[in-house]
């Protein structure tokens, strides 16, 4: 099944009799789990209301380059950071024209300028404007520029004519725009992520657990599965659903998260580490609820085993990353994880900072190994898991070079 989970799509509708499909397209985005925000030319009006879309997409519709209001809410460059994609669709001959000319003069151009995710448009528009060489010339700068242009199809024409400049159906776009998102970088190799809290139980109704909601780590397994991976999460308690194409295994605790992962180590290629472990669990858990009696009451605390430590120390290890949460001293405190637990790579992030680090959408990442560090801003966990993904990518690459090299001196 195609899957857009997790991404964000600002869907771009331009004037032409295809608009009307561009509803039914935010719906089969959303059905493949993407968040869609819809920018509208004045063009679109003509053929869809913005009520409409805002039905379908399930957000206001933005219409307007200079308009306070709408700049004091979601403007123009936050729309363009926002999206993990822009898709165009229709895209008309005069819309292609105004892109190729990197003009911005309304809302929907000026996004295309400011946005630095991925671009496609699904020209829609009568069979002879398709084949003007003015059209043709449009779209030679554009693909050269990196946008990716959908279709068109060739059919039958609102116009009567009969031809290629068809607009793809939107189940066809949906499945094209996915695609965009599969780098095929980790294809055939095996991963596994923990995600997560843990939850150390103390009596049947109480347990020590902390505030990772799972975003973080299910965003990573998602971003491998895309890049080819065969992927295992093994999850503490969280509230998200199953990620698509990634094989789940839920767990309560750090011992039970231990064992699982144990259980499936031996043939993964890449280990990484995001679930927010309990270093300690209560030495003894009672069977009945524990009765309220003195001021003071006392918890005994034994270590938990440490889960990525414990795989970094096999003979036959995978490329091991791991994630640091820290509140200070951010890179040597990471670096320390790195080599007290043998790593490859830490993923270090700020915890206690406004908008980032535990349960928010958003994240930053310092990801550090023994030749350097690469500094990852703050985005979407969605897209940082993407790029986390590309370095991990890379870094496995170049190790295995650095071996075959080493293995034929
Ligand atoms: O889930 P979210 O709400 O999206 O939040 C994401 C996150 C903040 C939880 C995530 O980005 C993160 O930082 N995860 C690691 C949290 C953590 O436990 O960090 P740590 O510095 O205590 O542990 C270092 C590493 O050792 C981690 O990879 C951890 O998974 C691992 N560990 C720790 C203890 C233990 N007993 N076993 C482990 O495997």
């Amino acid at each position: 099944m195609v899957s857009l989970s997790n991404k964000r799509v600002l869907l771009g509708v331009t004037g032409g009799i295809a608009a009307y499909k561009s509803a039914e397209l935010a719906r089969r985005l959303r059905d493949a789990g993407a968040e869609v925000r819809v920018v509208m030319t004045r063009g679109a009006q003509e053929f869809i209301t913005p009520l409409t879309m805002q039905a379908v997409s399930g957000h206001p519709v933005h219409l307007h380059l200079l308009d306070a209001d709408a700049e004091a809410g979601m403007g123009h460059i936050k729309l363009a950071r926002w999206a993990d994609v822009v898709l165009i669709a229709p895209a008309s001959a005069n819309f292609l024209s105004r892109l190729a000319q990197g003009r911005a003069e309304d809302l929907l151009t000026t996004v295309c300028l400011a946005a630095a995710a991925p671009l496609a448009v699904a020209p829609a528009m009568n069979q002879q404007m398709w084949v003007n060489a003015a059209t043709q010339a449009n779209l030679v700068i554009l693909r050269r520029r990196g946008v990716h242009v959908l279709g068109p199809a060739e059919g039958d024409q609102a116009c009567g004519d009969f031809g290629p400049g068809r607009m793809l159906e939107p189940l066809e776009l949906v499945a094209q725009t996915a695609q965009l998102f599969a780098s095929g970088k980790l294809a055939g190799l095996n991963v596994m992520v923990t995600a997560g809290p843990t939850w150390e139980a103390i009596d049947p109704v109480r347990g020590i657990t902390n505030r990772s909601s799972g975003r973080m780590g299910y965003a990573v397994a998602e971003a491998a599965a895309e890049a080819g991976a065969i992927v295992t999460l093994i999850s503490g308690p969280t509230a998200l659903p199953d990620p698509q194409r990634v094989e789940t295994i839920r767990v309560i605790s750090a011992q039970d998260m231990h064992d699982a992962v144990h259980a499936r180590i031996d043939n993964i290629d890449i280990f990484i580490g995001v679930a927010a472990v309990a270093d300690y669990r209560p030495a003894y858990v009672t069977a009945e609820k524990i009765k309220k009696s003195g001021e003071h009451m006392s918890l005994e605390l034994v270590r938990n085993p440490d889960i990525l430590a414990s795989v970094a120390a096999l003979t036959r290890r995978p490329f091991t990353v791991g994630f640091a949460a820290e509140t200070n001293d951010l890179e040597a405190n990471a670096r320390q994880k790195l080599e007290s637990k043998r790593l490859d790579l830490v993923a270090a992030n700020r915890i206690g900072a406004p908008g980032i680090g535990f349960e928010s959408h958003d994240n930053s990442l310092l990801v550090i190994d023994r030749t350097g560090s690469t500094d990852f801003p703050t985005q979407s966990k969605a897209k940082l898991a993407r790029a986390l993904i590309q370095l991990i990518a890379e870094k496995l690459h170049a190790a295995k070079q650095r071996s075959k090299t080493k293995s034929r001196a």
